[in-house]
């Protein structure tokens, strides 16, 4: 049986991956300042984390959410503790997009209300309102088109306002930093008004911190450079290191009601083992100070590279754009000096996603590799 053919491949096989490294069959020892797409938080294979699962997995792997599983609140209170969010309650679900779907489905459980506003160029997945919130008509379909969804400009305050005041709008969703989008942030001033209009119009602030989160921006939540608070909180990708797991953090006023929401696989002893073990590296080893540390060598470097015209993002979540398209430049990357990198919907975009432990060496490597390319 052929797979269905929706990805365009690069002609790598990652057969094992350690810290910072990825290995193909032959050998070939390759750098990853891509993450899988912002997914590797504490490094591939960490020894505590390959631990935790390998431990859990044969005691229990997996049992539905009808039993008590207690990793499930020491997963809550670590994510608590970590992530200062005080109080938020925890909705522990499988993806990004189904944590996305959860938010959206509870803001409008909550509020009575089913119209969205999102942003220009934002990502929040593929699954049905997720989807509609996300600004790329080419993976939009028919079905998914029903929802009522305004998407606006970023910096558009009088848009927000004027569309939140006709008392239709469940929630505004946004990425306070976007990814997939190509690094693009309002300003403070923006995202603070934004916070204010949505108490003040019984509209929930959702902040997708899907990619953003897990301290890839340089806090724990990209949203906590700023003074909003947001209704939900939407998590995943750096959550279990690449064992798939997402959630929601959910406001204390927010009050739950037996099978309002629900799954399956999400919450299950695996993946709670495996997001354990993701925070207690994340405290352990000061990875959010390593951040802040590796991203201001990284843009010191980066400002020095004439062929660089804008420097974009947070933390392990930057950009660096160029006057030109940059698909042959990650190609070359790749192949000829063994380094991922990622792209954006902004094509002069080269997006830079590394694992959270990455040092001054690999930085090095990489920008000797880039001037190297850049120049043959
Ligand atoms: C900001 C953001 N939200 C949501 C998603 C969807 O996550 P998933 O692919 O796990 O469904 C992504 C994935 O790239 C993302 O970057």
């Amino acid at each position: 049986m052929p797979l269905f053919n929706v990805y365009p491949l690069y002609d790598v096989t990652p057969v094992k991956a350690k810290g910072v490294y990825v290995y193909d069959e032959n050998k070939t020892e390759y750098l990853d300042l891509y993450g899988g797409h912002a997914v590797i938080s504490i490094g591939h294979a960490h020894p505590k984390y390959v631990e935790a699962i390998s431990h859990q997995v044969k005691k229990l792997g997996f049992y539905s959410n009808a039993i008590q599983n207690p990793l499930q609140q020491k997963l809550a209170d670590k994510l608590e503790a970590l992530s200062s969010c005080k109080d938020y309650e925890l909705f522990l679900c499988n993806s990004g997009a189904e944590a996305n779907e959860n938010a959206l489905k509870l803001a409008s459980f909550k509020t009575g209300k089913k119209r969205i506003i999102a942003f220009k160029n934002g990502f929040h997945g593929r699954t049905s309102a997720a989807v509609a919130a996300t600004d790329n008509k080419n993976i939009i379909a028919p079905i998914n088109a029903q929802q009522e969804v305004t998407i606006i400009d970023l910096n558009d305050i009088d848009s927000v306002k004027a569309e939140l005041e006709k008392g239709d709008v469940c929630a505004v969703i946004l990425e306070f930093i976007q990814g997939v989008g190509g690094l693009d942030e309002a300003t403070k001033d923006f995202y603070e008004q934004v916070d204010v209009l949505c108490k003040a119009n019984n509209t929930y602030l959702i902040a997708d911190e899907v990619q953003s989160g897990y301290g890839r921006s340089g806090k724990f939540f990209a949203f906590q450079h700023y003074n909003v608070t947001p209704e939900i909180i939407s998590i995943a990708k750096g959550m279990g290191n690449g064992f798939p797991i997402g959630a929601i953090l959910i406001h204390p006023s927010i009050e739950a009601k037996f099978g309002m929401l629900g799954t399956t696989f999400g919450g299950n002893h695996l993946a709670c083992a495996a997001g354990l073990s993701v925070l207690d590296v994340i405290e352990e080893q000061n990875l959010i100070d390593n951040v802040n540390e590796m991203s201001c060598y990284f843009i010191k470097i980066a400002k020095t590279i004439p062929q660089i015209k804008n420097i974009k993002g947070r933390g392990l979540m930057l950009g660096l754009e160029f006057d030109f398209e940059v698909g042959d430049l990650r190609k070359k990357l790749i192949y000829n000096y063994n380094i991922f990198t990622g792209g954006a919907m902004n094509k002069k975009l080269l997006r830079i996603l590394p694992p959270l432990t990455v040092r001054r060496d690999h930085i090095n490597q990489f920008f000797e590799a880039l001037v190297d390319a850049l120049d043959n």
